[in-house]
């Protein structure tokens, strides 16, 4: 891989300052568009994620007790860090994820930003005062760092999961340890170099790398002097991990599987329609907890829609995502492709229709077709589950309730989306749809100034906004009493 800076590319675990580059037991990272293997990296073990959690203890109190302006700095300068080296940082994660060099570019900056919003968010971590119950009391609010944090990361998005939670971790004065996916750890310790060189002080920002998920996993939900647990990845998963959090009561946040309804009415702009879908559908080939999983599309409209999308889609270009002008990249590994495939066969035998793509590709064994399938019913395998791959399955419906009571059918509650033009049905159907977010005439939602996340199993807490700080803090109410004498 030819890179601008080479230290970018780490061979082992960023732990309490140290880099982990010995040893014999090692894992290897792969490239999913060719299968070539890109690395091998130490395999840190149970007891390096202990050294970690205990390196991050002994440094919260002196991370905790820095000015709000310090460490709002060091995030600053961490930021302009990634900003610099986004270039290497996106080759880097194109080569072990596989999305566009382009999509890739694009989630740096993403993950950048939420470093950016959460520097200056450290700045406005307010209390309160409270009227008390009588003249000789006064009640004061303050919020203070949770402690320590880890969390476990995706391979869809390498950095901006990480960025995500460890910025306002760090804002708030908690020190953080994450163990990034097997996939994808090259992203994760590029990111570890980026905040050494920022000044970021040893055990503040730690970074576990090992494909022994359950062993570390183990340490990082169980250990009782971690206060806090955060999880990107599927609700089976975030199930167990929850579980783990219990014996400890740590406090939580989830962001799990999604099920998402991209809803097209009769009256919507159908250009604009068409382009959200593509974005929400395609974007990293399908691998989004937000990805429309489920196009539902109104009777009067369906056939000219599906026409419509199969031309945009037979348009995309798929490719290694280091070519140029790629659309569509290979999916993360085999077994990804397996599982798209068995759920579009299973909905072609129950009666759907492929209008376009339907199978792998030619182009290697991580690689499937961008496909369109019409005549897809609402209790469908393809429907209920998360498809994780370049399928859009249209439904057709009749009216607002129908489409309502089918989009809210699942036990999946992140994203949704929805097209009209009507204002009165925007606001009816976005207050009845049971999702953390609605895209309204919008694809794209994500960004670092919203609230993202879910309710019903999609799981809980909130990301990025003002409200992505208050999961890191602990409120601590002040009673001041015997003020009359
Ligand atoms: C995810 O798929 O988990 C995150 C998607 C996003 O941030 O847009």
């Amino acid at each position: 891989m030819t890179l601008t800076s080479t230290s970018l590319y780490q061979n082992g675990s960023y732990i309490n300052g140290i880099w982990f580059t010995e040893g014999e037991d090692k894992f290897p990272v792969m490239n999913p568009a060719d299968g070539s293997e890109i690395t091998s990296l130490c395999n840190a073990s149970s007891q390096d994620a202990r050294l970690a959690v205990a390196g991050a203890n002994a440094s919260l109190a002196g991370w905790r007790s820095r000015a709000a302006k310090e460490k709002s700095s060091l995030l600053r300068k961490w930021y302009g860090l990634i900003i610099k080296y986004q270039d290497d940082l996106a080759r880097i994660m194109t080569t072990e994820q596989g999305k566009p060099l382009a999509e890739a570019k694009a989630e740096i900056i993403y993950a950048a930003n939420y470093i950016d919003w959460f520097a200056e968010e450290a700045k406005r971590i307010y209390g309160d005062t409270i009227p008390a119950p009588s003249s000789d009391k006064r009640i004061v609010v303050i919020k203070q760092a949770i402690g320590v944090v880890s969390a476990i990361t995706p391979w869809n998005f390498p950095s901006s999961m990480i960025t995500r939670k460890a910025a306002p971790a760090l804002a708030a004065g908690c020190t953080f340890l994450v163990k990034p996916a097997a996939e994808t750890p090259l992203s994760a310790l590029a990111l570890a170099t980026l905040a050494e060189e920022a000044g970021i002080p040893a055990g503040v920002f730690n970074v576990i790398v090992s494909n022994k998920s359950r062993e570390i996993g183990e340490v990082l939900t169980k250990d009782p002097t971690i206060a806090k647990f955060s999880f990107t990845g599927s609700t089976e998963v975030g199930r167990k991990l929850l579980e783990q959090c219990s014996s400890t009561v740590k406090k939580t946040t989830m962001e799990l599987g999604g099920n998402a309804p991209f809803i097209v009415f009769e009256d919507a702009d159908m250009d604009a329609a068409i382009q959200g879908a593509m974005q929400s559908k395609y974007r990293n080939a399908g691998q989004t907890c937000v990805c429309s999983n489920r196009i539902f599309v109104q009777a009067g409209i369906y056939d000219l829609f599906a026409e419509k999308l199969s031309r945009h889609v037979q348009a995309l270009k798929t490719d290694n995502g280091l070519a140029a002008d790629v659309d569509i990249g290979p999916l993360v590994n085999a077994g990804a492709v397996d599982s798209v495939d068995r759920l579009v066969q299973s909905a072609v035998q129950s009666g759907a229709t492929v209008l376009t793509g339907g199978k792998r590709s030619a182009l290697g064994a991580c690689f499937y077709e961008p496909t369109v399938l019409s005549g897809v019913d609402a209790t469908m395998d393809i429907a209920t589950h998360e498809i994780f791959g370049p399928v859009a399955p249209l439904i057709r419906f009749d009216s607002e309730q129908d489409v309502i009571d089918m989009a809210n059918a699942t036990e999946f509650g992140l994203a949704s989306y929805i097209y009209t033009r009507d204002i009165g049905r925007i606001w009816r159907v976005a207050e009845a749809l049971e999702f953390g977010m609605v895209g309204i005439n919008e694809g794209i939602i994500s960004n670092e100034m919203a609230p993202f996340g879910g309710i019903k199993q999609s799981g809980m807490g909130r990301e990025g906004s003002k409200y992505g700080l208050d999961d890191y803090l602990e409120i601590k109410y002040l009673c001041m009493g015997g003020l009359d004498k």
